[in-house]
């Protein structure tokens, strides 16, 4: 048996994973420098295999932000793309790509896009690589070998990292697709180590915005937990 937890608290946690959720309309708005530090502190405290710790933060605002999004967008456009971690649509399995496929339902039908508007959906994914507007934009590098177990452990960061923004009242978007411009990255940052796993776009909310009311259903606990003896 572990600690018992007060009640208290775990109403707390509660609150804080359910209020985490994607975002992808931001205000322009900084977050304050102390903020990041303490937000970025506290993700630190995630577990990792023996305490290796094996990732690799950077932090992107102001001018390098922009730069960084032109120079994105630039690469998307040239289809010059460069993945890390290597991935295909091949990794999913059919029920995988049903709940996908209700995810991008939901989405487009509140972006106003027609399910059959391929050309609509293009356009809105390139937009997306100017991190939806957010001030800010958190790269995450696995070090090591890069292979799944580490990437597993930086998979523990990136989460407490997304509750770490959302403890502190930042919004934020974790993007696969950022990803797939690694080669850009580096260059943009001076990044020598490590494999690109993913990017987070974060800041404050834009409350107004359509797109982020966009709910997501999860599949029932019978489904994907088995509690043997
Ligand atoms: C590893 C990872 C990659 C993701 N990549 C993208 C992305 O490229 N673009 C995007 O808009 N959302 C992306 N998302 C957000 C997911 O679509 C979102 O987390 C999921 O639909 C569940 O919704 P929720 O976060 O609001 O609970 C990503 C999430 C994760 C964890």
């Amino acid at each position: 048996m572990g600690p018992s937890i007060p009640t208290e608290l775990s109403g707390c946690a509660e609150k804080l994973i359910r209020a985490r959720r994607a975002t992808r309309a931001f205000r322009p708005d900084a977050v304050p420098e102390d903020t990041l530090r303490a937000v970025f502190s506290l993700a630190g405290a995630a577990p990792s295999n023996s305490n290796a710790q094996p990732w690799q933060v950077e932090v992107v605002s102001g001018a390098k932000r922009a730069r960084l999004a032109d120079a994105l967008q630039a690469a998307h456009a040239a289809q010059r793309t460069s993945i890390d971690v290597p991935y295909s649509e091949d990794i999913y399995t059919s029920v995988h790509q049903e709940r996908r496929a209700a995810f991008g339902a939901e989405l487009y039908g509140a972006l106003g896009i027609a399910p059959g508007d391929h050309a609509a959906r293009a356009a809105y994914d390139a937009e997306s690589l100017r991190f939806y507007g957010a001030p800010h934009a958190a790269f995450l590098f696995v070090t090591g070998d890069g292979g799944p177990r580490l990437a597993a452990d930086v998979g523990a960061y990136m989460q407490t990292l997304l509750l770490a923004l959302t403890a502190y009242g930042v919004a934020s978007c974790p993007q696969g697709l950022l990803s797939f411009y690694a080669d850009t990255v580096r260059a943009e940052l001076g990044v020598t180590e490590g494999k690109l796993l993913v990017g987070i776009s974060f800041g404050y909310a834009d409350e107004a915005a359509p797109v982020n009311r966009v709910t997501t259903e999860r599949a029932a606990l019978e489904t994907l937990a088995t509690f043997h003896g």
